[in-house]
């Protein structure tokens, strides 16, 4: 047998598996999938490094909702751009499994090939992401303290206390998170976005089963539960305006500063 007929097999093997668990729902979820979403061919070959020009042209049907350059308007839908191309390829491979749930982007996830899910990162992470302005207003009236201070004292030093661990660790102190690994971006991030997804997490939500045989991201969605599980409402507010805030030019911490906290 050829190593190609080898692969297709495994691949219709993971893709069946789950089916065979939960016959009831697959008929009724396979009657409204079936109109929408043709099937990518079964011999979906392993992908490469995306190509960011074909990525661009593949991504023209997301752009209603992710913005053309990966800049949504609307706030309830995630901005794309300066995302890592290896942490949208896998998110989508998320959506695409049901491992992460959203009716919508299971539909989206589910017309593309591994192929096409790396070139459409490769487009958005070639992008440039806009950042917000975070929230200057005061937490409590007659007190000093900003949203925006409170959130930037625990992205990047956490509370030991409360056992909440410094977002900067793995995110990085401008909130670009790390290419080469699992740790995306979150600079710009809209606010109600990243307030959504940490009370989710904070909540218990995991996604998906990581990747399989990658020492790093072997369940790396399993880690934002475990960070967020501290996180108060206010907590997640501030962390929420103040990333929408972030950006490239803001004053790397030093040491002393990270002391003062
Ligand atoms: C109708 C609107 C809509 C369209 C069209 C759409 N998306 Fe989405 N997308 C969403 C929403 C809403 C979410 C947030 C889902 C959640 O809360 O988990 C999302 C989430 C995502 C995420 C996860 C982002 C993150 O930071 O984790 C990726 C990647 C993504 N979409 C890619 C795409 C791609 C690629 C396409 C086109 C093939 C597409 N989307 C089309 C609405 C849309
Ligand atoms: C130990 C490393 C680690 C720390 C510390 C950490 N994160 Fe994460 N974070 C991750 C990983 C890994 C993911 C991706 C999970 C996945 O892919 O399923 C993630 C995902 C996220 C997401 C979802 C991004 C998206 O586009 O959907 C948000 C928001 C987030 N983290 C915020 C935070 C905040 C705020 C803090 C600090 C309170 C924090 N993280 C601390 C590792 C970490």
């Amino acid at each position: 047998m050829s190593m190609r007929w080898v692969l297709a097999l495994l691949v219709l093997g993971l893709s069946t598996a789950p089916c065979a668990q939960d016959a009831g729902t697959v008929e009724e979820a396979a009657t409204t999938e079936a109109a929408a979403a043709p099937a990518p061919p079964a011999d979906d070959p392993p992908a490469v490094a995306g190509d960011p020009q074909r990525g661009q042209e593949k991504s023209a049907v997301c752009a209603a909702c992710h913005g053309l350059d990966g800049n949504s308007a609307d706030a309830i839908n995630p901005k794309l751009a300066g995302q890592h191309e290896l942490y949208i390829y896998r998110q989508l491979k998320q959506f695409k499994s049901g491992g992460r749930e959203n009716a919508i982007m299971l539909g989206f996830a589910s017309l593309l090939t591994h192929q096409d899910m790396r070139d459409i990162g490769a487009w958005y992470a070639s992008q440039r992401v806009l950042p917000g302005v975070a929230n200057d207003g005061k937490v409590r009236e007659g007190e000093d303290l900003t949203w925006a201070e409170l959130g930037r004292r625990l992205y990047q030093a956490g509370d030991a206390e409360r056992q909440i661990p410094a977002c900067m660790a793995c995110h990085g102190p401008t909130g670009r998170g790390n290419p080469g690994s699992a740790y995306p971006a979150l600079a710009g991030q809209h606010a109600d976005y990243t307030r959504a997804k940490l009370t989710e997490f904070r909540d218990g939500m995991v996604w998906g089963e990581g990747t399989r045989g990658h020492p790093i991201t072997e369940n790396a969605n399993a880690v934002m539960a475990g960070v967020a599980k501290y996180l108060s409402d206010e907590d997640i507010e501030a962390l929420a305006t103040y990333i929408e805030g972030l950006h490239r030019a803001e004053r790397q911490p030093t040491t002393r500063a990270l002391a003062r906290n």
